[in-house]
């Protein structure tokens, strides 16, 4: 029988008769987290035997041979909104990209910003994941002209949590789906609409890291917190290892109210702060009129310049 890693998502291919009990705990080889999965059989952990081939999909523009990553999944998220999180979305994945990664983009907003962003519109979204019965997620994603690859959402995306708020491991819906495309991709970034619930519940239980974007302002920073909270309640509630790293956009360096924020946020974060910070840069809003990525608008910008070397960063975690 097959089963799958809950925090890395490496699948197995064990022996049903090495099972002697309903539930048994196993221990991923990769990750070392240790899960239950149910009709098993002994009281001791199940061994696990090499990993199973990863099931094979078609995905626009990928060769379906090409398939042995393990994505890091990043949420990227504020219970705040106008704090960036879609910008730093959409140009941390082109970052990304230009950095030699395979990056899926994946618009979990109901607002469909991003969506909107790379120039699509009215295109079919994760709720159509969820409501067709015959297609795959692989079937809804679309490689995009900047040479990354794009979920879309769509308005249907408002009645996801209105049709499944009730239903059991409701949160789960995101990260069950990923399970069959991670392997297609260095990273997936999961753009989520200002708000602690349903949506972004789902992204990061979906995910290995949150980055939270905030300007140096007190609300963003208290929607900071909020994210924060949720983190270490997942964490200490389910096996679900997931860190977080907060990067500041909209910086001012010549404002002294954003330098006394930016060093209470340092103070109060500490390593979890990137040492990159995005600066306020009209070439951001100029981009985005004409839909293109900061970076490509204009190399030598310094918010483009300044989330290629975020990019970075991430690599180097
Ligand atoms: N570095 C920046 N410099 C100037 N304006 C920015 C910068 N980053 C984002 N913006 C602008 O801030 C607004 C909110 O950004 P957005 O990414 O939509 O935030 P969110 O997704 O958190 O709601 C947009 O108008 C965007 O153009
Ligand atoms: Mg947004």
């Amino acid at each position: 029988m097959i089963i799958t890693c809950s925090n890395c998502n490496t699948s197995y291919n064990i022996s049903e008769s090495a099972i002697k009990k309903s539930e048994v705990s196993a221990r991923c080889t990769r990750c070392k987290n240790v899960f239950t999965i149910r009709k098993p059989v002994s009281n001791k952990p199940a061994e696990v035997a090499a990993p199973a081939a990863p099931e094979k999909i078609e995905i626009e523009g990928i060769n379906s041979d090409d398939s042995n990553m393990n994505a890091r999944i990043i949420s990227v998220c504020n219970q705040k909104g106008g704090v960036a999180k879609t910008t730093t979305s959409l140009n941390l994945a082109v970052s990304l990209n230009l950095l030699k990664k395979r990056v899926l983009l994946i618009d979990f907003d109901i607002q469909s910003n991003l969506t909107l962003l790379m120039g699509y519109k009215d295109a079919k979204s994760f709720f159509e994941v969820i409501h067709s019965d015959d297609k795959g997620i692989s079937s809804y994603i679309i490689k995009s002209k900047l040479n990354i690859w794009l979920l879309p959402s769509n308005s249907k995306m408002a009645l996801l949590s209105k049709k499944h708020l009730q239903d059991v491991n409701f949160e789960y819906l995101l990260r069950d789906k990923l399970k069959s495309i991670a392997h297609y991709f260095d990273y997936i970034i999961i753009d989520t609409p200002p708000s602690g619930d349903f949506y972004t519940l789902n992204a990061l239980l979906a995910s290995n890291l949150a980055v939270i974007p905030t300007p140096c302002e007190y609300l963003s920073m208290q929607g900071v917190n909020h994210i924060v909270n949720m983190i270490n309640v997942i964490r200490d509630k389910s096996a679900h290892e997931i860190d977080y790293r907060i990067p500041v956009t909209m910086f001012e360096p010549d404002n002294t109210a954003s330098r006394v924020i930016l060093k209470k946020l340092q103070e109060e974060y500490k390593d979890h702060v990137f040492s990159t910070m995005i600066e306020k840069d009209a070439k951001v809003q100029e981009s985005q009129v004409f839909h293109t990525p900061t970076i490509y608008y204009d190399k030598e910008s310094r918010a483009g310049r300044q989330y290629y070397n975020l990019a970075k960063e991430i690599i180097s975690l």
